[in-house]
């Protein structure tokens, strides 16, 4: 059994992965501001902790205050790290590019000097497609190798955060490290215990279920005339108990493996018009759809090889289904 800390652990991809983890018998330390996460998904989990027999501490603590972080890594004595923490709406990063680079990247820093000072030596960041930018569709599907030109604050602020991570770990010779690069990431747990309550409205599927529930009147699809096969873009959704489990191969990877970076999708895309073709089917409701124009900066197709992660981590995904992400989404979304 052993025993890790979770930035985000409050929030929607954190809160799976803290689940998964208690699954497994391990102890937990949530570390989590609840800027964008829940008390009430701390409650929840440590309700579950209880029931499977293991602890689950929670620090309502921001990761820029470093005393106070220092003072858990002091008592708690934890193995590990995974850090989700982070602010990640890429339009407010363009009007407010510091707050994502003090949120995301400074931030990270104090994180990784409390880790070296602790000796904590088994780290796994959440980063994302977006440090590929605007792909050159030739490129499709984006392998890790490839040119990483973020097009946001958002991306520049995690791609920083991947090159500090690895100029940490090439100076420490203990120090390990994933960086799980998600894709879209869409869902909630099958049993209905987690999902994401997050006030943010800007992502597709999010939208769609609003939609459909009546929240909204209608919904806009941004740009029919992309080169794609119906004009609309095309992204590569991941579902997120899937991707929860890329983060526990992540920990066994790191017992035999300096570090890495991994991209996690399934490898294969759906346009927004599929996304929202199924969102009427699962929800039997043929809600309002209009068409505006482009949304800035949007690619037309994000794809990832994913044959990095399938290869070296054995990582099996169970759920790569785009009918389960919107019927489990639907499902939490009628809950809030
Ligand atoms: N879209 C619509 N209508 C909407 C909402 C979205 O047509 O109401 C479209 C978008 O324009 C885009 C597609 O649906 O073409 C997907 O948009 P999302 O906002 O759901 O997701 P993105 O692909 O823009 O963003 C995702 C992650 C980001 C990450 C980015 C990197 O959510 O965190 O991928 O590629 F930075």
């Amino acid at each position: 059994m052993s025993k890790y800390l979770i930035t985000g652990g409050a929030g929607y991809i954190g809160s799976h992965v803290v689940k998964q983890l208690i699954e497994k018998k391990n102890d937990i330390v949530i570390v989590d501001n609840l800027s964008t996460g829940f008390q009430k998904t701390v409650n929840t989990l440590k309700k579950y902790a209880l029931t499977k027999k293991v602890k689950l501490g929670f620090y309502k603590l921001d990761l820029a205050d470093s005393k106070k972080l220092e003072t858990v890594f002091a008592k708690e004595n934890v193995q590990g790290v995974i850090h989700f923490a982070a602010s990640i709406v890429v339009s407010e990063s363009v009007r407010d590019p510091l707050k994502y680079y003090s949120n995301n990247t400074g931030n990270t820093i104090n994180l990784l000097k409390a880790c070296l000072k602790y000796k904590v030596n088994k780290f796994i960041f959440s980063s994302t497609a977006a440090v590929y930018g605007d792909p050159d569709p030739k490129t499709i599907p984006l392998k890790e190798s490839g040119i990483t030109i973020p097009i946001s604050p958002y991306g520049s602020s995690k791609l920083f955060n991947e090159k500090i991570i690895q100029d940490v770990a090439f100076a420490n010779t203990n120090f390990k490290y994933v960086i799980l690069r998600y894709f879209n990431v869409a869902g909630a747990s099958v049993d209905g215990m987690l999902g994401q309550s997050t006030k943010d409205a800007t992502h597709l599927i999010k939208i769609a279920l609003e939609t459909t529930l009546g929240k909204r009147e209608k919904m806009f699809i941004n740009g029919t005339d992309y080169n794609t096969p119906d004009g609309t873009c095309i992204r590569d959704y991941i579902y997120v108990d899937d991707l929860a489990s890329a983060h526990i191969k992540s920990l066994y990877y790191l017992n035999k493996n300096k570090g890495g970076i991994f991209n996690c999708g399934y490898g294969k895309g759906f346009s927004v018009k599929d996304v929202i073709s199924m969102m009427k089917k699962v929800s039997g409701n043929d809600f309002k759809v209009e068409t505006t124009k482009r949304r800035e900066g949007d690619p037309a197709i994000v794809i990832a090889d994913n044959s990095k992660i399938v290869n070296e981590m054995d990582w099996k995904p169970k759920y790569d289904d785009l009918k389960i992400m919107c019927e489990t989404a639907l499902a939490w979304e009628k809950k809030l």
